[in-house]
């Protein structure tokens, strides 16, 4: 049985199965990096308060940074009978360094130590996420340029509608990245990093002590070429001290907000996967998928499936139960912590796994997709897909838009009915319908690219 941080109220030992359900530490680990971070925090604000000597100070410093360095390289292992991390961390220092390791509690509750390491975490990640995001809006520009020229029917209710340029409808995708990317980018921004609340009631250390001293250990660390790389996204970084002890331990808005954030990025991705999944039929065979992101059947020879992209559609519903999760959890808490909350973080690390995994296979699979523009054109040719140009028309020609519309559905459904292009009627049948059309003009609007560039209002 390891070392628990508490005991001292307890005679007896903790019900084996009871150490079991209460444990986190097989998932929080990943916070191992972030919470030796937070301790070499706090063992500069013990120091510079006096509750530790510079010589106390410098060898848990020493001690923090080699499992930091360990954490780095992947060498560490976490000990899987430790409550969480936390612990883990503080057993180690103890066994190195005795009683020195043993004031480094002082002060400090894991009730602040979880929402530091959490938050850091969060920032990082969200850092890295953002590559990934910019990796993908790359991989879309790149298809945009090489496709620039085509034009393909626009859909509503998934009706053909009007002509529109593929770069503008991929486009689409780019700027919901983008929202993507400055959405997450604010909630960076606006996530409070603090110190200070002890375990809800705040320490006897100053605010001021907090504030003044707690920003040198990141200066101190960007200068040590092991830690420059790793210390890197830290450069805006700030921790403040607490202006509400008990808000601080209580609150996960953040991980709200950002598990709220990627489940919007997953759903995204999933109408992208659902747009290209659809494109990607024999029925439609507007575009070619990749073999390398494509998977056979066990039982049809001739099958090439996009699993990928029915993955990433069928994940963002796992995005919203993250959500939906973490959400219910914390309805009904009440101030402060409780121990509910440390179920906050699964859901968190999977939702940032799966949406980093899947920004990066969609940017490798979006590369190599292959539009087939010959089979694009022919769908252009379907001529109620210029019916809105045909009301303009005659709206240019004086005719009251509602009536225009009239006109125009009805020639379409004379079209349909007697199976007759617009093309092959007679100039004096389409007349009928309105004085108002020539026949000779307005076979000249069933052009693609001159439905698309009549329209102004997109500024491109
Ligand atoms: N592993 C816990 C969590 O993630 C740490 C906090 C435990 N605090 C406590 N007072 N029991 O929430």
């Amino acid at each position: 049985m390891a070392k628990k941080l508490w005991g001292g109220r307890f005679d007896k030992e903790t019900d084996p199965l009871v150490e079991k359900f209460t444990r986190s530490i097989q998932f929080d680990h990943k916070l191992a990096w972030y919470d030796v971070f937070g301790s070499l925090f706090h063992v500069d604000i013990l120091t510079q308060s006096r509750y530790l000597t510079q010589a106390e100070s410098t060898s848990l410093a020493d001690e923090l940074l080699k499992i930091g360095k360990e954490i780095q390289e992947g060498v560490f292992k976490e000990d899987p009978n430790c409550e969480d991390i936390h612990t883990n961390i503080q057993n180690i220092l103890e066994n190195k360094l005795g009683e020195v390791a043993l004031k480094l509690h002082m002060a400090r509750s894991r009730n602040d130590q979880v929402v530091f390491a959490t938050k850091m975490y969060c920032k990082n990640t969200m850092k890295n996420l953002q590559t990934n995001i910019e990796e993908l809006v790359l991989s879309i520009d790149k298809l945009l340029v090489e496709n620039d020229g085509i034009i393909m029917p626009g859909f509503t209710h998934m009706q053909h509608a009007q002509p529109v340029y593929l770069k503008d409808y991929l486009g689409t995708y780019k700027k919901m990245l983008l929202r993507d990317a400055a959405r997450l980018e604010y909630i960076s921004i606006n996530m409070k990093i603090t110190m200070g609340a002890g375990a809800l009631a705040g320490t006897p250390i100053s605010s001021e002590e907090y504030s003044k001293n707690v920003n040198k250990i990141i200066e101190e660390l960007q200068k040590n070429p092991d830690w420059e790389e790793t210390s890197k996204f830290m450069k805006d970084f700030k921790v403040e001290s607490t202006t509400n002890s008990l808000d601080a331990v209580s609150d996960r808005d953040f991980v709200i907000e950002i598990i709220s954030a990627l489940a919007i990025v997953a759903m995204h991705l999933s109408r992208l996967s659902e747009d290209l999944i659809i494109w990607s039929t024999q029925e439609f065979d507007f575009v070619e998928i990749d073999e390398a992101f494509c998977t056979g059947s066990s039982l049809m020879p001739q099958k090439k499936n996009p699993d990928v992209l029915e993955l990433v559609r069928g994940y963002a519903g796992r995005l919203n139960g993250n959500l939906v999760s973490v959400l219910t959890m914390m309805k009904g808490l009440p101030l402060t912590y409780n121990r509910d909350m440390q179920l906050d973080k699964e859901p968190l690390f999977n939702s940032f796994e799966i949406v980093s995994m899947e920004l990066r296979v969609l940017a490798g699979l979006i590369k190599t997709l292959k539009f087939n523009e010959p089979k694009i054109e022919e769908y252009l040719k379907d001529e109620s897909l210029y019916a809105t140009d045909l009301v303009y028309y005659l709206v240019d020609r004086k005719v009251p838009f509602k009536q225009a519309h009239t006109i125009i559905g009805e020639l379409i459904k004379y079209s349909i009915t007697s199976g007759k292009k617009i093309k092959e009627m007679s100039g004096e049948k389409i007349k009928e319908f309105s004085d108002s059309l020539n026949k000779e003009e307005i076979i000249k609007l069933f052009d693609p690219k001159k439905s698309v560039e009549s329209k102004l209002s997109i500024k491109r």
